[in-house]
């Protein structure tokens, strides 16, 4: 397995059989062209290696509360209402999942589980998820073809699905100030600045100077949305600190760079960087399993995600998208006191 060992990047590049970089296989440049009535085929659910321990997760939670034994199900070819499709096709396709509810919290470990994957998803999971996601603008698609270009490290980017997602954080949240932690060609600050409004910024820090050259040049190409993104070249926990002491604050903090200052970047973002109702997202969070055992990142995200977890003052969800995004909040935002809270 190849380690990504370059300054932070999340993945690893595929190749083609000739050796060559392969394309970005996570940017859509253009729309998917509508397939017919049904998805492509894609029988994960019953893929052997899904989760070799589905089926006893599952007689475990049914001794537990036998309640909840499945009935044998019927087998309705074409199920006429909501409840003969659960109780005929989606009993029979979940028998072989995990039960996905936690119900206490988890104890901590040493070390990520074992995971011998390179990916989170099967073959096709992801392209079906970009055909069916907003494309790209064409300021991004030219950051995409821009990084390609210069035989920059592509994966680095977010890519469409978590560029898409980024944008859309910043509109749903109304945010108007955010900030970059790691900008290499400039995609997530451009995916945020495009969300926010147009007096709002994006503060993005990069510390190599060759990459922080290239991401202007993209920034510089994108008309009237590059002036509401400042990009500062230095290294992240300076600037943050920096940052800090001039009373910047922000609504949303995107965490992208090097994986083993994840906690100082996420410390230093709560403790008077993020604005009280303000959000961090964590980009490759889910790289604790990804990433070789061997290699110092995967243990090092690890320990961040065991950190936020165990942090009294937030709550967080470790989302499944792409290499695993983490949403943080503070508890008790605005006075609202929910669930546990
Ligand atoms: C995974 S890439 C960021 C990708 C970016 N968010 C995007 O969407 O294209 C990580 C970037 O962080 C930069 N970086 C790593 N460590 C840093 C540090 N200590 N200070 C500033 N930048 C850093 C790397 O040079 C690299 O460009």
């Amino acid at each position: 397995m190849l380690v990504c060992d370059w300054k932070g990047c999340p993945s690893e590049p595929v190749y083609n059989s000739d050796g060559t970089l392969k394309q970005s296989e996570f940017i859509s440049i253009s729309m998917a062209e509508p397939t017919s009535t049904h998805p492509p085929e894609l029988q994960a659910f019953n893929h052997p290696d899904l989760d070799k321990n589905a089926h006893q997760h599952w007689e475990n939670y049914q001794e537990a509360d036998p309640r909840h034994a499945s009935e044998p199900t019927k087998n309705f070819s074409n199920p006429e209402s909501y409840q003969d499709w659960i109780s005929s096709v989606q009993s029979e396709r979940n028998a072989e999942w995990k039960f996905n509810v936690q119900f206490h919290e988890a104890a901590d470990t040493e070390s990520p589980p074992e995971f011998d994957k390179f990916t989170l998803f099967h073959d096709g999971v992801e392209n079906y998820a970009m055909n069916n996601t907003t494309v790209s603008s064409k300021h991004l698609q030219n950051v995409a073809n821009m990084t390609q270009e210069k035989g920059m490290f592509s994966p680095c980017m977010v890519g469409t699905l978590e560029s898409q997602f980024l944008k859309m954080q910043c509109l749903i949240k109304g945010a108007r100030r955010c900030l970059d932690v790691g900008t290499f060609t400039g995609m997530s600050a451009l995916a945020m600045a495009e969300g926010i409004p147009h007096d709002g910024q994006v503060v993005t820090l990069e510390f190599d100077p060759t990459i922080a050259k290239a991401a202007q040049e993209g920034f510089d190409a994108s008309g009237e949305v590059s002036k509401k993104i400042r990009l500062i070249l230095g290294n992240a926990c300076d600037e943050m600190v920096k940052l800090k002491a001039t009373g910047e604050t922000f609504d949303i903090i995107f965490i992208d760079a090097d994986k083993e200052n994840y906690i100082k970047y996420y410390n230093l973002a709560m403790e008077g960087l993020l604005k009280e109702d303000g959000i961090i997202l964590v980009d490759n969070s889910l790289c604790a399993l990804l990433y070789d055992k061997q290699d110092i990142r995967s243990q090092k995200i690890h320990e961040f995600n065991q950190y936020v977890k165990n942090d009294e003052r937030v709550e967080q969800v470790v989302l499944t998208l792409r290499e695993g995004v983490t949403i943080i909040r503070r508890r008790g935002q605005r006075g609202i006191k929910a669930g546990s809270e």
